[in-house]
């Protein structure tokens, strides 16, 4: 059997993860996290199964032998925020012999994982960042349609979530640059942006419609122009359910970037129980978008939107996709690179949605 660890493995997305897991005939499953008592409890929850419960810290020096005397082949790290961290658990990883996938959206994280290539390389694993909504299934959208340009000029492209909010280590990344400056590709120079600011109008296809999105600093920002040469604008943008919400949050940002705050990041526990309380009153339904532009074969403007859509609160099962689709890879002896990469060019659209069925989430190919 191949063992898989998720550390974070009861937290938001963690948690998602490891119930996809759960059950798998190939796999030894081990929920991690600080608390031993939670991790038991999901274990408890999921069920009978080859799926135990482990008290494991990620910042643990000891951490490679940690993994080797758990005989882990695979590590999941969802213990964020990834903004500011190193790559310890990743470093563990490739000492102990083990893959690794990990759920950054931290920019520098995600794009400087190639970093242990070589370590990887030499050990004959598996390393990977952001396998999650980006880049791992925005590339793959790309990926699919940028064939049908002769030049791919300009991404644009977003998430709204529904009203359940995601975890902790999520919204403190997200607030940890609210209102900060980052640069981004525009008509071919590279601009200042801030967190969170910029706001805009977005209309998802029913039923999700109109939200409002701000100006995210993430991976695609830096990794789009490198795998798109031709490109002259990559943007991303993200919003709340709630408009109050998003309102609240941007008003934070802009507070940030007139020195009147030093930074949203202590926000984020308090706003993470609000809008838990708030769940019942705002829309159960969110999506992600894709907005492709530029010239076609014959010449003309080509302009491809694509979208993924969920309701009944099931978007939050999104992020969770390329993790769950690389863990059952990787315990089926699949054939995957090895060496250290983002997680870029590694799925298919419909490898990573695949690994969301039975969700209420929908496509809506360009
Ligand atoms: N790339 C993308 O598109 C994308 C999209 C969504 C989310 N994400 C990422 O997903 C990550 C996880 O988010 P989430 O919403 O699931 O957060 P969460 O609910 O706060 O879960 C984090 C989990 O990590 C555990 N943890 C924290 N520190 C730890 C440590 N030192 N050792 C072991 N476990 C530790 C926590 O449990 P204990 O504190 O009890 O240990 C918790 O179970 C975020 O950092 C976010 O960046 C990425």
């Amino acid at each position: 059997m191949h063992t898989i660890l998720v550390l974070g493995g009861y937290g938001f997305f963690g948690g998602r993860i490891c119930a996809a897991l759960h059950g798998n005939e190939d796999i030894r499953l081990l929920i991690g996290g600080r608390q031993l008592a939670k991790a038991r409890s999901l274990c408890d929850e999921l069920g009978l199964g080859h799926t135990h419960a482990v008290g494991i810290d990620a910042r643990d020096p000891a951490l490679a032998q940690r993994l080797a005397e758990l005989q882990v082949n695979t590590v999941i790290h969802t213990a964020g925020p990834f903004q500011g961290q190193d790559y310890a658990v990743a470093k563990a990883a490739i000492a102990a012999g083990a893959n690794y996938i990990d759920l950054a959206d931290g920019r520098d994280f995600v794009a400087n994982i190639g970093s242990l290539n070589a370590e990887a390389a030499a050990r004959g694993v598996l390393v990977t960042s952001g396998a999650s909504s980006l880049p791992a299934l925005s590339s793959a959208v790309v990926d699919r349609y940028a064939p049908r340009f002769a030049r791919l000029e300009r991404i644009r492209h977003g998430i709204a979530s529904g009203a359940r909010s995601p975890g902790l280590a999520t919204m403190t990344g997200i607030f940890s640059y609210c209102g900060k400056p980052f640069t981004r590709l525009h008509d071919g120079q590279w601009r200042s942006a801030r967190g969170w600011l910029g706001l805009e109008r977005y209309r998802f296809p029913h039923p999700v419609g109109n939200r409002l999105l701000g100006a995210c600093d993430v991976p695609d920002l830096v990794l789009f122009p490198q795998r798109y040469p031709q490109l002259r604008s990559v943007s991303f943008q993200a919003g709340f359910a709630s408009m109050l919400g998003h309102l609240v949050v941007w008003a934070g940002a802009q507070g940030v970037r007139f020195g009147l705050l030093r930074s949203m990041r202590s926000w984020a526990r308090p706003l993470h129980r609000i809008a838990r309380w708030m769940e019942p009153l705002v829309s159960d339904k969110g999506g992600m978008f894709v907005e492709m532009e530029g010239v076609g074969h014959d010449g003309a403007p080509l302009a491809l939107h694509w979208h993924v859509l969920a309701a009944r609160n099931h978007g939050p099962h999104i992020p969770c996709g390329a993790a769950i689709a690389l863990a059952r890879k990787l315990a089926r002896g699949d054939a995957l690179p090895r060496g250290a990469m983002p997680c870029v060019g590694l799925l298919s659209v419909e490898e990573y949605l695949g690994a969301l069925k039975g969700l209420d989430v929908r496509e809506v190919p360009a």
